[in-house]
């Protein structure tokens, strides 16, 4: 199936840290998949903006040097390369100074939709904003795109939201998680709101419990100091895997917009309940005889920072009084996979007798890689000699359904076009990252006061025993983390 394409309109784009990994690495390749896609405007304006002295030709050669190598080698056509590249500027700025602003001022054009898009260190956040502001480069239709990390506590994400907003309205910011603009985890509400066969079931009294599993098997690469500063929950809990949580678990919003999303992933966030110790489960991956301890990686022989966390999640609410969201996520693990299972109850009475055993649905939503849905049924055994009933999957693979996908836009680049289009339903709002903080700050805080020392695993392990432990004492396993 070949994915619809509605050209946005004309815009400008300033990236902040333009000469930057992520810049590099995800938002240039990403912009030029979708000139190649015919999605972008031919006027429409890209401004790299960083310190280093480039001129606008040696910023278009760094960015040919990165779509050949961050690009698939099928997406590299010379001459649309150089299309591209004919739209894209670069400007001089060390945001924390005053040079550079008027170039950049005389660079954008008016009357189109202007973003400016600040891909620098979260501390650099405020002084962009307040110059774009008093340089009058910024109006009031104006955009700003956020990275994360958001903020490392709520105090900091307050004090960043409240520099932003001294100066941008919360309608003109767009906080990126790019696991919003994944594929699949929009699925996640195609699956849950359009279909009439799963919202009757989805709640307490037919689901036994949730897993949401996000596993790595990278580890923590050149990122050491920042990562040994984050952690698994500031990392990936505190943002992607609330995300995932709350659109498992949210009501039904009344219509498919920004506010009524957002709003509803609110109410998740803020009926969380607060989680005991031995709910928690840290861990650290240990060295193996090829592989690095996550202490070397980081650089700090004594470090307590976690690479895997599992924790058991309660929702206090009536659809899911009683019903555990069991979350984990790790680096370092045995495979990529990334996926959500929704384990619901066993039949209320069994007319097979006890022999036939156990057997419980299983709706397991596939993230990445193979994204795709497995609903886990059960059937009776095939041949005579009674009644034995079996486990099989009705599987779906969305590649299999849909045709190969190769022209869906990536999270990024999806993202990306929803700011121009002024879509901010698959952005965070201010208040629900202030809520998400909320909410792991005590945890934090709770382990750091324990001196907490995360367990530890090897790496192409399941991750710690402990997490294996936490749900058998529940009578529940984790489900296998393969591909
Ligand atoms: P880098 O350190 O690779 O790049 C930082 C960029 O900021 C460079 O272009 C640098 O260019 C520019 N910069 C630094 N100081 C100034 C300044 N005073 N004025 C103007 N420009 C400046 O960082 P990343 O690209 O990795 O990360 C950027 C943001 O994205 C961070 O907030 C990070 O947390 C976030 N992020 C990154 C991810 C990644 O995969 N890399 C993933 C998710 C989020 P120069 O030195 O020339 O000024
Ligand atoms: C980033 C985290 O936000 O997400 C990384 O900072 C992590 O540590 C990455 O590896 C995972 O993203 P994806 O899209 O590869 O699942």
């Amino acid at each position: 199936m070949v994915s619809r394409v509605i050209p946005v309109d004309d815009f400008d784009l300033v990236i902040f840290g333009g000469t930057g990994d992520l810049a590099r690495r995800k938002i240039l390749p990403g912009l030029y998949r979708r000139f190649c896609a015919g999605q972008m405007p031919a006027e429409a304006r890209i401004i790299g903006a960083a310190r280093s002295d480039f001129g606008t030709p040696e910023f278009r050669d760094m960015v040919r040097d990165a779509i050949h190598e961050f690009s698939e080698k099928n997406d590299c056509d010379e001459q649309k390369i150089e299309q591209f590249l004919a739209q894209l500027h670069y400007v001089t700025i060390d945001v924390m100074g005053e040079g550079g602003w008027s170039e950049l001022k005389d660079l954008m054009r008016d009357g189109i939709v202007k973003a400016f898009y600040f891909s620098v260190a979260p501390k650099l956040f405020g002084a962009i904003a307040e110059r774009l502001h008093l340089k009058g480069i910024s109006d009031q239709d104006s955009r700003i795109v956020v990275e994360k990390p958001f903020g490392r506590d709520l105090e900091t994400a307050k004090a960043l939201n409240a520099d932003l907003a001294a100066h941008f309205d919360e309608t003109q910011i767009y906080r990126i998680d790019h696991y919003l603009g994944k594929e699949t985890v929009q699925n996640l509400m195609a699956v849950r709101f359009g279909n009439i066969l799963f919202e009757p079931l989805w709640n307490a009294q037919y689901i036994d419990h949730i897993q949401i599993t996000v596993a790595e098997t990278v580890g923590v690469g050149g990122r050491g100091e920042y990562y040994d500063r984050a952690g698994a929950m500031r990392d990936m809990v505190q943002n992607h895997l609330m995300q995932l949580l709350c659109l498992i678990a949210m009501e039904p919003p009344s219509k498919y917009d920004p506010d009524a999303v957002r709003d509803e992933k609110l109410k998740v966030i803020r009926a969380l309940e607060p989680i005991a110790p031995h709910h928690i489960v840290r861990g650290q991956y240990d060295a193996t005889d090829t592989e690095q301890s996550y202490r070397e990686d980081a650089g700090d022989p004594k470090s307590r920072t976690e690479s895997y966390i599992a924790l058991r999640c309660m929702i206090a609410n009536w659809r899911w009084a009683n019903t555990p969201i069991y979350i984990r996520t790790g680096k370092k693990l045995k495979a990529r996979a990334s996926e959500i299972a929704v384990v619901f109850k066993d039949t209320p009475h069994s007319i097979f007798g006890e022999e036939a055993g156990k057997h419980a649905n299983v709706l397991r939503i596939r993230l990445q890689p193979n994204e795709g849905m497995t609903l886990q049924v059960t059937i009776k055994e095939p041949g005579p000699g009674g009644m034995r009933l079996v486990d099989v999957p009705l599987d779906m693979s969305f590649a299999d359904a849909l045709g190969d996908e190769d022209d869906v836009p990536d999270a990024y680049e999806r993202l990306i076009m929803d700011v121009i289009r002024g879509n901010q339903t698959l952005f965070m709002r201010g208040d629900e990252v202030e809520a998400a903080w909320a909410w792991t700050d005590p945890l934090i805080n709770g382990w750091t006061a324990r001196n907490d020392v995360p367990k530890l695993y090897d790496v192409g392990s399941a991750g710690p025993d402990d997490a294996a432990l936490m749900l058998k004492r529940e009578n529940r396993v984790w489900r296998e983390i393969k591909e």
